[in-house]
């Protein structure tokens, strides 16, 4: 997969994903990773990039020509690779879009290239954002000065969808989000630490007893921090409960047997 970043301050993207897990990908040619400098496409000969808005109001605004030659230059190389390169999807981050989540990563994730355009100033100017935009996207509801850094966190939780790029190709599904729950605690050696055990279950090699006790510790953990997300798994896995009240009932005969 290939990511392209239309961007002013093209070192800030590359220097902050040439590292880890992001890196490694790039490395092996899993995805690439081009920061694109719009400053290079503007027609103004003081390589100026912004100027003022009409109509008044405090700021400065990107110019729609060095945005669209950038772009422009950057659909040529892609369309150069035999793949379509005007037809590209082109993600504008901004804190209008829609708030980006894991199922959009997923569905990015899906496509074979991808262009980032990062504002800065005030924003930038309607009529190239008409012409070259797909997506809005905000990383949340709080305003950052620049796209760069909500850019790269839509990078490297689109990247990480990507086969391959994970060593351990399931832990993606796993994880919290993919199904609504958050993640269940996890331990690691010494068995003891500052007096905390782990806790027991873990350590008894039984799978399926692992795997129930994790699936309890994340519907609680999703009830406390997120009921939100709670609410929605149980929308969505009616089932679970049913099998597990047939599974209580089942025990609640079975002692009761014992009993007689
Ligand atoms: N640019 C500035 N703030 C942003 C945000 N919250 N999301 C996406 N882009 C932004």
């Amino acid at each position: 997969m290939h990511f392209y970043v239309l961007t002013l301050f093209p070192e800030m993207i590359t220097q902050g994903l040439a590292t880890s897990i992001i890196g490694r990908a790039m490395a092996k040619e899993i995805i690439s990773l081009e920061a694109v400098n719009i400053r290079d496409y503007t027609a103004n000969k003081h390589k100026k990039v912004d100027d003022y808005t009409y109509g008044g109001g405090a700021g400065m605004l990107m110019q729609a020509q060095p945005v669209y030659d950038a772009w422009n230059a950057v659909a040529a190389k892609i369309e150069e690779k035999g793949r379509r390169g005007r037809d590209t999807r082109v993600i504008y981050v901004t804190p209008q879009g829609r708030t980006f989540r894991q199922s959009m990563a997923k569905e990015f994730a899906a496509e074979e290239d991808l262009i980032f355009l990062c504002g800065h100033y005030e924003g930038v100017d309607e009529r190239v954002l008409e012409e070259i935009v797909t997506d809005y996207v905000s990383i949340g509801d709080y305003v950052l000065t620049g796209g760069e850094l909500p850019a790269m966190v839509m990078i490297d939780a689109i990247a990480r969808m990507v086969p391959g790029v994970l060593s351990n190709s399931d832990s993606a599904e796993t994880e919290s989000f993919s199904n609504y729950l958050l993640e269940y605690p996890q331990y690691s050696r010494p068995e003891s630490w500052m007096g905390k055990k782990v806790p027991e279950v873990l350590l008894s090699g039984d799978h399926r007893k692992v795997d129930e006790w994790r699936l309890e510790q994340s519907l609680k953990k999703t009830k406390e921090l997120r009921p939100d997300l709670y609410e929605k798994w149980e929308r969505e896995n009616q089932e679970y409960f049913i099998r597990k009240a047939k599974r209580e009932a089942r025990k609640r005969k079975k002692a009761a047997c014992r009993e007689k």
